[in-house]
């Protein structure tokens, strides 16, 4: 395990996970390895060039970890770049390496440019994963312009047959998972919206495409990374026309330069990878556990049960109307209370009042504080909403500044949902933005913020920018790293919800700075069990804000609403003025229901037993990690065609001790065959001892069968006696 550095060979080992790199004799860095731990140090692959083929040279088949085009090399590129004295491209040879620890720093030199090239690998040995970064230092003396630097580039083993799969989607239906194969040539995912995009997530997981060789939930290689990165980020899945598999993932290199005069540094983000023969349940695991336990702004955070107001009240807030909602959801058991849009100056609908974040007096004529007062008073937190990236025209801020706004001198300036985007790429706007929510968390008890982004970017000029203008595209996703982290360092007691037109942001990037995002605007049950399925491929259920609200409230039973979010970070969004005496009762229960559950479910290992993609029945549980008690979650919607629940045998129990059912009114079956009809309300038998339980091993082969309807859903808790 770690870090092996021999002869010129490097050897990390993590988890399931190996990764080996070596120099040929002329300094060339050679990517050997990237799969499965083999034996021994010797097992691993030779760092060679590739053959010699008629019309091609040796670089073409060379795994160089960085590849640069050079000497006719005609595939992908990993970095580019071209100088002002007239030279263009890479050609990296080897100068120096250290090992430290867990981490490997490896530099390479392009003599020409006088540039240095430094990769810094990192084995995260708890989740299995390693850490990959690269940067770029000009110590010539003429001005690089780079055109590409991807974070990185990964050969998969030559000879197989691959498929990707990644998540795709758009407003309203993000984390959408897709499964392609590679295709000769290159399969192209990208964001070019200053995002990350509801279109994406910079995330890779890749399987062998032979029959019976792929991966399943529990089963199965895949080799899988993830980009730390908020903004334009692009995936190239490539198959070469020799056969080999080429995985490339960083920074969009669409409409890209970043100048790098004498002297200067250019860092790409940090992409985490890894392989598992685990299968997604696997993957997904490991991800959660490095979001959670690492990679989190506060490790291993339980989230608040919230009450967020938009959804009742939209634009027509005030102190009165709150603070109605806010007694219901008090009593209801919320543990945070939000004020979403609408309360800030001008703020009556979404023609005006984005930039100018001062409370509208109308609305409230002595400022929050009275509303934060009465919030606390029945024993909640206090939350707001703001979108600190965007400016309406209608607006203070937007009068003041013209200037400030993302455009292009001459041309009109798009509007989305009336705004425009404010250049956080610029210092001076980090430093209004900062100062301006310094105040307000400074002036009001705030405890909790949630951060929304209501647009895709138009016209990305920077006129004023004394370098190449498309360095937009990079400063910007900088520029908001630095106003989110100094704001958090500045109020470390605060908790952050990212949102961007629900999940238009998600990603490892985010994961860093943030507790929690919401993600999607589709609050629908069906919807949801897709969104959070993918959602949870990559990112613990610990940070996916999910509420019950109104929308289609007479189609899906308050049970089923509410069982959805509890797989989640539990929130309420109805408008709870409207809910009756009954459902407020229903939720005051389900809420209680859910802190009991909660430690499972944000702390859990997930297990995904039956896939919302496969039909109207699907099913997912979480087990405590020391496996002493676990929470599954079932649901059943509207089967197009009759449909027997299927048997759910659980996973990740201890083999060998025994478990019990604690709730088993919906539990038909203890044990095979005791439901030879599967109706709902058959009469039903327990089988195991006298009490019901059965070992682990019993419930993952012989499983249960739940008793549920059409509309319907269940949570059974399940505890090692
Ligand atoms: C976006 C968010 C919503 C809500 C509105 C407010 O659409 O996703 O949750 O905050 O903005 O304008």
């Amino acid at each position: 395990m770690g870090i092996v550095a021999r002869d010129r060979y490097w050897l990390l080992e993590s988890g399931s996970t190996a990764f080996a790199l070596g120099l040929d004799d002329t300094g060339v860095l050679i990517q050997t390895w990237y799969g499965p731990r083999l034996p021994r140090f010797e097992d691993y692959p030779a760092a060679l060039r590739g053959p010699i083929f008629a019309m091609e040279y040796t670089m073409q088949q060379t795994h160089q970890d960085l590849a640069t085009g050079e000497a006719g090399a005609s595939d992908e590129r990993s970095i580019d770049a071209f100088s002002d004295s007239g030279l263009r491209g890479f050609v990296l040879r080897f100068e120096a390496a250290a090992v430290e620890g867990d981490t490997l720093r490896l530099t390479l030199r392009d003599d020409a440019h006088g540039a240095t090239v430094t990769l810094t690998y990192r084995v995260l040995e708890a989740f299995g994963l390693i850490s990959r970064s690269v940067s770029v230092r000009n110590a010539g003396s003429a001005a690089l312009h780079l055109t590409r630097l991807f974070s990185g580039t990964f050969y998969l083993p030559q000879s197989y047959e691959f498929t990707l799969n990644h998540l795709d989607g758009r407003w309203g239906d993000e984390f959408r998972m897709q499964r392609e194969p590679f295709i000769h040539g290159v399969i192209q995912r990208e964001s070019r919206r200053m995002t990350t995009s509801h279109g994406g997530v910079p995330y890779f997981a890749v399987e062998r495409s032979a029959p019976g060789l792929g991966a399943g939930e529990e089963n199965g290689a895949l080799w899988f990374g993830s980009l730390d990165w908020s903004g334009n980020w692009k995936l190239l899945a490539e198959r070469t026309r020799d056969g080999r598999s080429i995985v490339h993932l960083g920074i969009n290199d669409h409409d890209f330069v970043y100048d790098l005069k004498a002297g200067e540094e250019f860092a790409a983000p940090d992409l985490f990878f890894g392989y598992t023969e685990g299968g997604f349940g696997a993957m997904s695991r490991s991800w959660h556990d490095f979001v959670r336990e690492r990679h989190a702004p506060r490790r291993n955070f339980v989230p608040p049960v919230v009450y967020n107001s938009w959804y009742a009240t939209l634009f027509d807030v005030n102190v009165e109307g709150q603070s109605a909602l806010a007694d219901k959801a008090a009593a209801m058991g919320v543990e945070m209370f939000v004020i979403d849009d609408g309360w800030f100056k001008g703020r009556f609908h979404d023609r005006a009042g984005l930039g100018d974040w001062s409370p509208d007096p109308r609305k409230f004529p002595q400022g929050l504080e009275p509303l934060a007062d009465m919030v606390h008073a029945r024993g909640m937190k206090f939350g707001v909403w703001i979108e600190p990236e965007m400016v309406n025209p209608d607006s203070d801020l937007y009068r003041a500044h013209e200037d400030w706004i993302i455009h292009f001198p001459g041309r009109e300036r798009t509007l989305g949902r009336n705004q425009s985007m404010l250049n956080i790429g610029r210092a001076d706007v980090q430093d209004h933005l900062i100062d301006t929510f310094d105040r307000l968390l400074s002036g009001t008890a705030i405890d909790f913020i949630k951060w929304d982004m209501n647009r895709n970017i138009s016209e990305p000029g920077w006129p004023s920018h004394d370098r190449d203008q498309r360095e937009i595209w990079v400063r910007y996703v900088e520029g908001l790293y630095r106003i989110w982290g100094e704001l958090r360092r500045r109020h470390p007691n605060v908790i952050w919800e990212n949102c961007s037109g629900g999940g238009g942001r998600v990603d490892l990037g985010m994961m860093a700075i943030t507790e929690q995002s919401w993600a999607s605007d589709n609050t629908l049950p069906p919807a949801r069990l897709d969104i959070q399925e993918g959602y949870t491929q990559l990112f613990p259920a610990a940070t996916m804000a999910a509420w019950v609200t109104d929308e289609h409230k007479d189609a899906f039973p308050l049970d089923l609403r509410f069982h959805v979010s509890m797989a989640g970070a539990l929130g309420v969004g109805g408008n709870l003025l409207e809910w009756t005496a009954d459902e407020l009762e229903t939720a005051r229960q389900h809420v209680a229901a859910y802190k009991d559950i909660r430690p499972l479910v944000v702390a859990g290992d997930l297990y995904r037993l039956v896939s919302p993609r496969s039909g109207a029945f699907s099913a997912l549980m979480y087990v405590a990690k020391d496996k002493s008690e676990a929470v599954l979650f079932a649901y059943r919607l509207l089967p197009s065609r009759p449909l027997r629940n299927p048997l759910i045998r659980l996973a990740g129990l201890d083999e060998n001790a025994l478990y019990r059912i604690v709730d088993s009114a919906r539990v038909l079956v203890g044990a095979q065959g005791s439901n030879p009809s599967g109706y709902p309300g058959t009469s039903t038998r327990s089988t195991g001892g006298s009490d019901g339980a059965l070992s682990g091993k019993a419930w993952a082969q012989i499983g249960l069968r739940l008793d549920l309807g059409d509309l319907d859903s269940t949570i059974v808790r399940i505890k090692r006696v």
